[in-house]
């Protein structure tokens, strides 16, 4: 028989349902670099900065330099970059990866408390439930049998009209963390509610709302400013510092020994579907887009650092005309591009770039949508291409994904 619960009043499988990846957290080394490239040529913006002054006790020794966030909208991060040195608190598990975690949300706190149950039932390890972390986000943490770090999350912070996250005295509610056996409460006051009777009861808060995480790097910040953020491209009648817009962070590409065995993992526990395989790699989706994560064997082509279990992260823009004009402005600030062209299954229009740390983002522009009947495009459709033509080919579901607008901070 097969098991049902009730999500929001429709009987599904697993008492929660992924509905996008949140966010990605990365390892670092270099911060300049990696702020510099992911701020000033990118177009991402720095939200918060836990840093060995503000974060937790067990944290701090491990921040040389800080946990920081970034956010391409309105959420509170999409990339987050965490020092190497944190990698030591995880035993050996996270040294074969640049990857720290990603993270799905889920419908609501209550699919949230559902997915922690659920773990359990399935006997997935829990690394970690959490509570209000900068972000807001309530969050429960768990491994893959490969030990690739993610976690469901409810809640989370969103940038409103001021451009900026919560200051420092908003922390003061924040709970952290509660360990692998903890527990989520039944039910949470909303975040504006415990907020804002933070702000106001705390002594001397009030003063403190100009405290915020991001204070000590501002003149870091002007620096990146002044060097490439002066220049104003007109994108589609919008003036902007580049000529293009990050729009979503859409996918995750790992790579495995046994892409069969983790794919049925996250079929089972995640409660993912899979869009397409090939002879080196496995499509999964958790929603309209083709695929939210891809899992390749080490012999593909795809896999250029062997050791790293991070192959590439997708991040979309939002039209085919800026995806050209990325690669051309990001190769003439000195960005190592490494391959362009359409790539199947998927059919995304890609840019593939290495980042400081020596990471591969693909920047792209179109990924097929799978509708209501969960069919994708058969394989003798699929028509790779290794140049970008001059206009994308027009299908259904063409600009059929979420869209951020120009300033949306
Ligand atoms: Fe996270």
């Amino acid at each position: 028989m097969i098991e049902s619960y009730d999500v929001g009043g429709v009987e599904l499988e697993r008492p929660f349902k992924a509905r996008r990846l949140n966010h990605v957290v990365w390892y670092y080394r270099d911060f300049n670099a990696t702020l510099r490239f992911y701020q000033g040529l990118l177009g991402l913006k720095l939200m918060d900065c836990i840093d060995s002054k503000n974060g937790p006790p067990a944290m701090c020794p491990f921040l040389p330099t800080p946990f920081f966030f970034m956010t391409m909208g309105p959420d509170m991060h999409n990339l987050a970059f965490v020092p190497e040195t944190v990698k030591q608190t995880f035993d050996g598990r996270h040294d074969d990866t640049t990857i720290n975690h990603y993270a799905w949300d889920v419908g609501s706190y209550e699919e949230l408390r559902g997915s922690l149950r659920y773990f359990r039932e399935k006997q997935v390890e829990i690394q970690e439930v959490a509570l209000r972390m900068p972000g807001s986000n309530y969050a429960v943490y768990y491994y893959d049998p490969e030990s690739n770090m993610q976690h469901t999350q409810s809640s989370g912070e969103v940038i409103g009209w001021q451009g900026t996250s919560k200051p420092l005295a908003a922390w003061k509610v924040m709970k952290w963390v509660r360990g692998p056996n903890g527990e989520l409460d039944e039910a949470i006051p909303s975040d504006e509610d415990l907020t804002s009777q933070a702000l106001l009861t705390l002594e001397g808060a009030r003063k403190d709302t100009g405290d915020h995480s991001l204070n000590p790097y501002r003149d870091l910040l002007v620096d990146i400013k002044k060097e490439l953020e002066q220049n104003r491209f007109n994108v589609h009648g919008s003036f902007l510092p580049r000529p293009f817009k990050l729009t979503k962070l859409t996918y995750l590409a790992i790579q495995s020994e046994d892409p069969e065995a983790l794919a049925a993992f996250y079929t089972r526990i995640n409660g993912f579907k899979i869009s397409a395989k090939t002879k080196d790699a496995i499509y999964l989706r958790y929603g309209a887009d083709h695929h939210g994560l891809v899992i390749y064997s080490p012999e593909s082509p795809d896999v250029i650092n062997k050791k790293d279990k991070l192959v590439r992260t997708g991040i979309q823009l939002r039209t085919y005309q800026e995806l050209k004009s990325a690669l051309v402005y990001l190769r003439d600030n000195g960005v190592e591009i490494l391959g362009k062209g359409r790539s199947f299954p998927g059919g995304e229009y890609f840019v593939d770039i290495m980042d400081p740390e020596k990471r591969q983002v693909r920047l792209f522009f179109y990924l097929e949508q799978v509708g209501w009947d969960g069919t994708t495009r058969s394989p003798d459709r699929w028509k790779p291409l290794e140049s970008l033509p001059e206009k994308a080919e027009v299908s259904e579901d063409t600009y059929n994904f979420e869209h951020l607008s120009a300033y949306s901070f």
